[in-house]
């Protein structure tokens, strides 16, 4: 720990201002999580995967997702697919919508994914793996990133040859989530390999897998020499591990985040949410989300109730501010 983590990240040409970076989710990480996890300190904040497939197609909710705005970025945007040539054609239309990193998505391992050749797939087919790597890196000039698993073993192999590839493509970073692709998200992230991978290639390696709490962070970087962390599962509602995280490299301490702060981001992921998707809609989607962030506070469930029926926006805000005012607000006990 110290101010040595502090030194600035740099994707290709793109400097950040720190190395966090928010993992994609697919069907969490939408314009309104991102905001938020910028806001709470991320360096980079990811898209949702989206399909080559479905955004060469014309398709209109594909499309949507490629949506920003300024104060998220600098943003990138993952694509998945199998085909050089489709994959190359949406890495064009992610460059024109005005992403800053595109990402290439070699680790997805859910089975409607992997049965078309795209997500973990590709890693074991490092000629094809290639394929898609030289024609993405002939279509665009945006700084490009992979984002892997382990592959099919647990020895590693896998990811030591596509990340030796990908630098020989000409992309910028990779993303090591070391499990293997049978994994999912099961047993614990081997952060052997990130450390492996990092004294292979000499493009900048983001750890990913496992980081709970910020100083989960500090001992990634600590063991495996990683030059960014990347965190998924531990931001859902916890935007504020990104600054936390940064806090502890550059002071050595940092803070916990009050129920003011707290019920501010909530309110402002709720408008966001509306501002994105409608009212209705915006309403149905917070049904289940607005949870997410009262997550390991007393009365949790209660409020998670209260909030099953959404219809409004005003409806949502109320509901919050009631959570924050009751009376055991102050006793609530901070997440662990
Ligand atoms: C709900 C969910 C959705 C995910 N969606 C994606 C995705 O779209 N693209 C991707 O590369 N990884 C995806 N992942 C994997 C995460 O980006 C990350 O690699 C993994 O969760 C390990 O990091 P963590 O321990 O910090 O969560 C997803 C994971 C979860 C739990």
């Amino acid at each position: 720990m110290g101010p040595e983590f502090a030194a600035s990240f740099s994707i290709g040409a793109l400097g950040l201002s720190n190395g966090t970076v928010l993992a994609p989710l697919a069907g969490i990480t939408n314009l309104p999580m991102r905001l938020l996890a910028k806001e709470g300190g991320a360096g980079l904040v990811c898209s949702e995967m989206v399909s080559a497939n479905g955004l060469v197609h014309g398709s209109v909710k594909t499309a949507a997702m490629l949506r920003s705005a300024p104060a998220e970025q600098p943003l990138s945007i993952q694509i998945f697919g199998a085909d050089p040539s489709v994959i190359a054609d949406a890495a064009r239309m992610v460059a024109a919508a005005g992403a800053d990193v595109l990402d290439i998505n070699f680790g997805c391992s859910v089975r409607k994914v992997v049965k078309t050749g795209a997500g973990v797939d590709l890693m074991r087919d490092p000629r094809r793996a290639e394929a898609v790597l030289k024609a993405v890196r002939r279509a665009v000039s945006i700084p490009l990133t992979v984002k892997m698993r382990s592959g099919w073993t647990a020895s590693g192999e896998q990811a030591l040859e596509i990340a030796a590839i990908a630098e020989a493509c000409g992309v910028d970073a990779v993303a090591v989530h070391p499990r293997t692709a049978g994994q999912g998200f099961s047993g614990r992230a081997d952060w052997s390999l990130i450390g492996r991978i990092r004294e292979r290639v000499r493009i900048p390696v983001i750890g990913n897998g496992d980081i709970a709490a910020p100083a989960d962070a500090v001992r990634m970087r600590q063991e495996t020499g990683c030059a960014a962390v990347m965190i998924g599962r531990a931001a859902i509602g916890n935007p504020w591990i990104f600054g936390q995280i940064e806090a502890l490299w550059t002071t050595g301490t940092f803070r916990e985040v009050s129920l003011a702060e707290r019920r501010l981001a909530m309110h402002r992921y709720a408008k966001a949410t509306v501002a994105e998707y409608g009212e209705t809609a915006g309403c149905r989607l917070l049904r289940g989300r607005l949870g997410w962030f009262v997550r390991g506070l007393r009365h949790g469930s209660r409020f998670r109730e209260a909030i099953k029926r959404l219809e409004r926006e005003a409806e949502a805000l109320a509901v919050i501010d009631d959570f924050f005012a009751s009376p055991a607000a102050s006793e609530q006990a901070p997440r662990d």
